[in-house]
């Protein structure tokens, strides 16, 4: 099939036009970055406006990239949920509108699954596999039994980790979004100069907690003063960065090895990280664990990785009708009714 895929659940404006799940033919990000910089964080109204203004350019030129018109769209997909609610009426009022006026068949998508199936635009991974959903807004740890066949096997008990590299980002004084400076400069710090704390290192639990080394970071430039763009400012972001990877490739792979499954798949903005694509991959060897990180620009927010659940569902004939609404909270586990249907 070929499908137009939307996504607005945040400050990232996107459309795709995808075949058949798999083959990329057009994927426009607009980032709304600019506008919610000088505020330090995302601004729901503001976003929901920006995607409101950009939405009808970045479609337009999805299929103009794609060099197809709408009459060549075949199914649409939209991100449903999870997210900010204006920023997804935007989205999923867009995709039902299309829908209608075209006769075409619609199904809402779940971001985070977007994000555990982004790498099969790039390449197969056999099932199951063991996932780290790894964003602004997510920490989770997912057992994959195949598309729509999602368990959590843990969760962030309180921020997810972009959030803590966002919120130490601001506290030393970085622009937003801080989780790639704090990247940048971590790459000439020395992560061995301050031991931060590794929260819930050896719980044996599946479960995440950032906030506690965030205030760690926090309680340390209070006693220490950072200088302007210093070696110090370098060391701390490498120090806090190598704490906050150190339970993420642990706890990955940990829960691979408990499932008994070799396979693992890490997605998310967060997985963008040069340290945390770097650590996971060396242990992940180590302990002969088959690993798959998309490319960054498929890591981040985008419309493309819609298409791969997207496909799946709309070439089984399930779909959503044009009652489909926004859910700002959509728990993956919930989505195995639709396929076990
Ligand atoms: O998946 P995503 O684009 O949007 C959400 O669904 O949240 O993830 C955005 C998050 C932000 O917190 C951002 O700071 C973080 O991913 N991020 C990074 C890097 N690039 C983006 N965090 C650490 N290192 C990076 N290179
Ligand atoms: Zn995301």
């Amino acid at each position: 099939m070929l499908l137009l895929t939307i996504e607005t659940s945040c400050d990232e404006t996107a459309a795709a036009v995808v075949r058949d799940g798999r083959t990329v033919l057009s994927s426009i990000v607009a980032t709304q970055v600019k506008d919610h910089a000088i505020y330090g964080g995302v601004v729901p109204e503001i976003a929901s406006r920006k995607h409101l203004e950009t939405i009808p350019v970045v479609i337009d030129e999805a299929l103009r990239k794609a060099s197809v018109t709408l009459d060549a769209i075949e199914g649409v997909a939209v991100t449903q949920g999870p997210g900010l609610a204006g920023a997804l009426l935007v989205g999923t009022a867009v995709a039902k509108a299309i829908a209608y006026a075209r006769r075409l068949p619609i199904v809402g998508v779940n971001h985070i699954e977007g994000h555990l199936l982004a790498i099969f635009l790039e390449r197969e991974v056999a099932f199951p596999f063991v996932a780290l959903a790894v964003s602004g807004g997510h920490t989770h740890l997912y057992r994959v039994d195949g598309i729509g066949r999602y368990t959590t096997l843990g969760q962030t008990l309180d921020d997810a980790a972009g959030e803590a590299f966002d919120k130490v980002a601001k506290l030393l004084g970085l622009p937003y979004p801080g989780g790639v400076q704090i990247d940048r400069l971590a790459v000439e710090g020395d992560p061995t100069r301050i031991t931060f704390p590794r929260p819930l290192l050896h719980d044996g639990s599946f479960n995440f907690s950032f906030s506690g080394l965030k205030t760690a970071v926090l309680n340390h430039v209070r006693k220490n003063p950072v200088q302007d763009d210093g070696q110090m400012l370098r060391d701390l972001c490498a120090s806090f960065q190598r704490a906050a990877c150190d339970v993420l490739v642990a706890k990955t792979l940990l829960a691979a090895e408990t499932e008994g499954i070799g396979r693992v798949v890490v997605a998310g903005g967060v997985a963008c990280n040069s340290a945390l694509r770097r650590d996971m991959a060396r242990e992940a060897a180590e302990r002969g664990i088959e690993l798959a990180i998309p490319s960054p620009p498929l890591c981040s927010d985008n419309a493309a990785m819609l298409a791969v659940p997207g496909d799946f569902y709309l070439s089984r004939g399930i779909s959503d009708g044009l009652a489909l609404d926004a859910l700002v909270n959509w728990p993956l586990d919930t989505i195995r009714k639709r396929v076990e249907a």
